[in-house]
Formats: structure tokens, C-alpha cells, sequence
């Protein structure tokens, strides 16, 4: 019996050496990978404006992209862009299509079990937005009414959490993208997009007299940059660029571009 045990002790000691071993194999080398193959593939969404979407010449421009493109030089690494479906962001990251999502993503628990994520850098709530001229003003109204959102965004959970405002609804619909969502309101039934404020505000403006942002928001959110799971290495040294840039000014620089004002949060 005695050796039995001795046997299951020793099993088990060698088990856990080998467990050890076998995380170090799996150490964090994502820094050095990126430096070593001399790019980051930032994926996004591009039709999500101010952040990252095509321009007029089909160049992908946007906040996130002049911020992305600035950490990239200060890493010595070149700046890739690849477009990708928002609702398969975490499968774009996992299969290493693309090195890690920053698009005016939003924290939350769900993306930080599966992502590694940045400390948050601007701040955004989700809207809703209606035709200008349509005789909608507040949540209430949309009682019976159909609402679009983006699959895969966090216009849903901010729906999720106010539940009257959900159960009132008659239709929840979900596309795409944003652009879609808001061009469907001009041509379809639809009557409400639920999505970013930061994208709203630039539509309603862009497009002035079309669209109204109403008053109440749904949700308040962070904005963070999102890493395969485990990138901690990477994920620190892109952290340690934007509290440089918020220091020296830089990040404060480009929100003034996109946004007029300073919607910056790095510390
Ligand atoms: N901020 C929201 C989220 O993280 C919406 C983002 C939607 N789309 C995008 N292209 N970034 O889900």
C-alpha cells in the first residue's frame, strides 16, 4: 500500500514538473514576434467612422489608424491594415489572420476572458439614432418600433441591460455594419440605430439634417485595444506608447483632428 502511494506522489510530482515545463514553452514571445517579422496587422471594421473606415479614395484613414499608425514607428514596425467582419474579430485573432482589433472596441467581460486587453484610451455610450425629421425623441417612443444594431457589437449588452427598453421594442435587428444600420434607416422600415456615440456624432454631422441622436444613451463604455490572449508582452509595449503619446501630447494632437477636442483618457 505504502509503495502505492509513494508511486502516486512521485506521479504526481513528475505531472506538475511537466505542466511547468510545458508552460514555459508556451511563454509570451508575442513582442518579440511582431518586432521580429517587422509589422502589426491591425484588423478592423471599415465602415466605422471617425475610427477606421475607406475615405473617398479607398484609403482606410481614422483616429484609431493615426493613433495606430504612431504607436507602429515608435515600435520600429510597419502599420498593416486588414478589413475584417466585426462579428468574427475573435477568430480573425486566434487564427493570427491579424495581430489584434482597434476600432473603437469596447471592454467588456466577455472580450477580457478572451482577449488581452489595453487600459481603456477614450471614452464613448451607445445612442440611438433616428430619421431628423421623425417625431421619435426619447427611448419611450420606440415602444413597438424596430431597432437595428451591428452583430457582434456591444449595442447589444447595452440592450440586454435595459430590459423595459428591450421588451418594448417590437423588433430587434441585427447587420453588418454600422453604415448599413444607418442606411437602412433612410430606405427601409427600420426606425432606430442603437450604436456608438462617437460614430453617431460624426454621421449626424457629416450628413447634417438626416439623422438625430437622441438625448438618453443606453450605456456607458471604454474603448480598448484588443490582443490574442496571452499577447502580454505586445499588449504592455503598445500600453507604454500611449501614455508616452498622452504625455508628449500626441494622442491629444490627433483626437483634436478627428473629433476637435481632446476625448482622449490615457493617463
Ligand atoms: N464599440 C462597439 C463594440 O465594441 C461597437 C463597435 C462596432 N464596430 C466596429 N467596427 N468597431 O462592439
Amino acid at each position: 500500500m505504502k509503495k502505492i502511494v509513494k508511486l502516486l506522489v512521485m506521479t504526481m510530482f513528475l505531472l506538475i514538473l511537466a505542466a511547468g515545463c510545458s508552460k514555459k514553452d508556451s511563454a509570451d514571445t508575442s513582442l518579440e514576434d511582431i518586432i521580429a517579422k517587422g509589422n502589426l496587422i491591425l484588423g478592423l471594421d471599415d465602415a466605422f467612422p471617425p475610427m477606421g473606415f475607406k475615405d473617398d479614395n479607398q484609403e482606410i484613414v481614422g483616429f484609431d489608424i493615426d493613433v495606430a499608425r504612431e504607436v507602429c514607428k515608435r515600435m520600429g514596425v510597419e502599420l498593416k491594415i486588414q478589413p475584417i467582419s466585426w462579428d468574427a474579430k475573435e477568430l480573425e485573432l486566434s487564427t493570427k489572420n491579424i495581430d489584434c482589433i482597434w476600432n473603437g472596441m469596447t471592454y467588456n467581460e466577455d472580450r477580457a476572458k478572451s482577449m488581452t486587453l489595453t487600459m481603456p484610451y477614450m471614452k464613448n455610450t451607445q445612442v440611438a439614432v433616428v430619421l431628423a425629421d421623425s417625431s421619435i425623441n426619447t427611448l419611450k417612443d420606440l415602444a413597438g418600433k424596430t431597432v437595428v444594431i451591428q452583430n457582434g457589437s456591444t449595442a447589444s449588452d447595452a440592450i440586454d441591460a435595459n430590459k423595459e427598453f428591450k421588451d418594448s421594442l417590437k423588433d430587434l435587428v441585427k447587420v453588418d455594419d454600422n453604415v448599413q444600420a444607418l442606411l437602412d434607416l433612410k430606405v427601409s422600415g427600420s426606425d432606430a440605430v442603437v450604436m456608438d456615440e462617437v460614430v453617431a456624432r460624426y454621421y449626424t454631422e457629416k450628413e447634417a439634417g438626416t439623422y438625430k441622436v437622441l438625448d438618453e444613451t443606453l450605456a456607458n463604455e471604454d474603448y480598448v485595444v484588443g490582443f490574442r490572449k496571452g499577447d502580454k508582452s505586445l499588449c504592455k509595449e503598445v500600453e507604454k506608447h500611449l501614455k508616452e503619446m498622452a504625455a508628449d501630447g500626441t494622442l491629444a494632437k490627433i483626437s483634436e483632428t478627428w473629433f476637435g477636442k481632446d476625448l482622449t483618457t490615457v493617463k
